[in-house]
């Protein structure tokens, strides 16, 4: 017995998107950090529709928000679905909390069905990276990939990733103890694409082969602050300047390497003041790409090349590795499942790689892992003017129930 349509869902787990949306650390943007307060109301929210479905609900010591649900008479793995609920600054209303109102629906769709399928939702933590500039603490905790050295690590704030987890009162100690079970048949992350790739084709859905690798680097470029009218130019070591050309090397060597993608997202001057030359540059850098290898190589071009730049001007430049996440293909099983789920399901589907970082990229290492991708509707995210259209996050619904109806089948 169906109580909705998959419209109906649709619209049910848009809305609650947008309500969640609300959910922020600023009133007119879309904030929400690796358990800062607004988390506590997103965990009341979604516990509630956990526990309307009869699952039991849990917040592990990573900040993870997880719901368990066992069908009578079942005695197979469990499967999960779920995404993240933390969110970049001035934000869209989707990328990463989609993915769990939508796992939500799943598991009522899957309850109507009365599929013997046990089944998981996990809220995760921390995917972005904002907060602390390392991303996918949940999924790290929950893959056992999770090192203590972290808990050192300081917001802007100066708060230790160590002291937030307890100020949400969690115990960080029991952080070693979140990882999951091998119980488990496998991890589907639904997801907007976060690019143009779907749009331009006019497709709801694509079936995610593999997640592209990405190195994470903080750059500081160190000069000699000093007075911007006495200082003639030329006895000048000037750290923006040395910075700001390294960007532009930045910039046109990643235009001249195919599927090289490079950003310098984030720069902090120090003392950061008109009439001072700029002594301290602190940078990010995040460098992408789907072979390894020329991910590395790339970096080496670019640090020899920040290095070039800093020496032309008497200015020091350091760097430090952030994140080395390598490559991810995704479960071979659990696509071609999800090929035939949307070809029942009666819609076209690609194939296609993501160049967005995901949860699903680091369970990979403990799980099956998979992603269905939805068009992202003029290839944008990471901004205010994300947005989902109800017709694919209805035809991915669709997809689910054939999926899990295919894996219960198949679990017996
Ligand atoms: O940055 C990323 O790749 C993801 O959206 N967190
Ligand atoms: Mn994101
Ligand atoms: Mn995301």
């Amino acid at each position: 017995m169906n109580s909705h349509s998959f419209s109906e869902r649709a619209q049910r787990a848009i809305a609650e998107c947008r309500r969640i949306a609300a959910m922020s650390e600023e009133p007119e943007r879309i904030t929400r950090r690796f358990l800062t307060s607004p988390v506590r109301e997103v965990h009341a929210l979604l516990g509630q529709r956990m526990e309307a479905l009869g699952m039991t609900v849990s917040v592990d010591a990573a900040g993870n928000l997880r719901g368990f649900w066992q069908p009578p008479n079942a005695h197979g793995k469990r499967f999960i679905l779920g995404s993240h609920i933390d969110t970049v600054p001035n934000a869209g209303a989707f990328d990463g909390i989609l993915g769990v109102t939508m796992a939500l629906e799943c598991v009522e769709i899957a309850q109507e069905l009365a599929l013997k399928l046990p089944t998981e939702i996990i809220a995760f933590s921390e995917e972005e990276g904002v907060r602390f500039g390392v991303p996918f603490i949940g999924s790290r905790a929950l893959a056992g990939r999770f090192d203590p050295a972290l808990l050192k690590l300081k917001d802007a704030d100066g708060v230790t990733l160590e002291n937030a987890i307890r100020a949400f009162g969690l115990d960080p100690g029991e952080i070693g103890k979140t990882a999951i079970d091998n119980n488990v048949l496998g991890f589907l992350e639904i997801h907007v694409e976060q690019g143009p790739v779907l749009d331009a084709e006019n497709l709801s859905l694509a079936v995610v082969e593999g997640i592209v690798g990405q190195t994470r680097m903080g750059f500081r470029f160190t000069g000699v602050a000093n007075h911007a009218g006495t200082t003639p130019m030329h006895l000048r070591h000037d750290a923006l300047a040395g910075a700001a050309e390294w960007i532009t090397k930045v910039e046109s060597f990643a235009k001249s390497q195919p599927g090289l993608v490079a950003t310098v997202g984030k720069i902090e001057g120090t003392p950061n003041a008109g009439n001072v030359i700029p002594g301290q540059i602190d940078l990010s850098l995040d460098l992408r790409h789907m072979s390894n290898r020329t991910r590395h190589w790339a970096i080496q071009e670019l640090t020899a090349e920040s290095r070039a730049c800093a020496q032309a001007r008497g200015v020091a430049v350091e760097w430090l590795i952030k994140l080395d996440q390598v490559t991810v293909p995704l479960d071979h099983y659990l696509m071609h499942d999800l090929d035939l789920a949307v070809e029942a399901a009666g819609f076209p589907s690609r194939r296609m790689t993501s160049g967005a970082g995901h949860d699903a990229m680091v369970m990979a290492a403990r799980v099956p892992a998979a992603m269905l991708f939805l068009r992202s509707p003029g290839g944008i995210s990471h901004h205010p003017d994300e947005t989902v259209r109800e017709e694919d996050v209805t035809a991915a619904l669709a997809v689910c129930d054939k999926f899990l109806r295919r894996l219960a089948a198949e679990v017996g």
